[in-house]
């Protein structure tokens, strides 16, 4: 199998490489969001969760959002024995975020929602921290959290990076921030 990410969701920001990959492959995989995103490039088949994956036999292609080894499936596929072949990237949606607030991010932090609680001690202080968020953990949340716990600077949030209803946000931590759309990320910038 090859596993490719499309960056943070238009095509436009796939790599050259990921979109020649997805046109040519046999079977193509993808969560819906990425499925209508690539629906265009060839046939997709939606799945609902990875394990979807385990059942099927033979040679296909695995669609994911942004870089696949940033918070995505390589590690799940691995875990479970499943050989991938190749990996493919794109840029991941914090790259096309900080190049939209034009922040260097080379010592940046990094925090996940997904499937685990955060570590607050790992906000970059001062620095860059870059959120991915969850449903339950919104960046309104993540303001208020980050302001009960002392932090001072200010919080950029991206509603539907790269799609045509893109929202970015620059806020004070500790305000109080819209939930214009499921999906958003979160960066922190702590002063000095
Ligand atoms: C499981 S992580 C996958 C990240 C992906 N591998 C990458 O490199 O961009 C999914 C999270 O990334 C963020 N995300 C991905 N695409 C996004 C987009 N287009 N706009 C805003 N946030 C996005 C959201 O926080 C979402 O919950």
């Amino acid at each position: 199998m090859v596993l490719v990410g499309i960056g943070p969701g238009n095509p436009e920001y796939a790599s050259v490489r990921a979109v020649e990959v997805i046109k040519s492959s046999k079977r193509v995989f993808a969560f819906k969001r990425v499925a209508e995103s690539i629906g265009g490039l060839n046939r997709v088949e939606c799945i609902q969760n990875l394990e979807d994956l385990l059942k099927i036999e033979g040679d296909y292609t695995l669609v994911v959002s942004g870089d696949p080894l940033l918070y995505s499936a390589a590690d799940f596929l691995k875990r479970n024995n499943v050989k991938i072949d190749e990996i493919i990237p794109s840029i991941s949606c914090f790259q096309y975020m900080l190049s939209k607030i034009q922040k260097n991010w080379e010592d940046a932090s990094f925090l996940s929602f997904h499937g685990k609680n955060p570590d607050w001690t790992k906000v970059k202080n001062p620095g860059i921290t870059i959120v991915f968020t969850d449903l339950q953990n919104t960046p309104d949340k993540i303001s208020r959290t980050l302001f009960q716990k002392g932090f001072k600077g200010k919080i950029y949030v991206g509603f539907n990076l790269s799609y045509d209803d893109e929202i970015i946000l620059e806020k004070i931590i500790g305000d109080e921030i819209e939930n214009l759309s499921d999906l958003s990320l979160v960066v922190v910038e702590i002063c000095g």
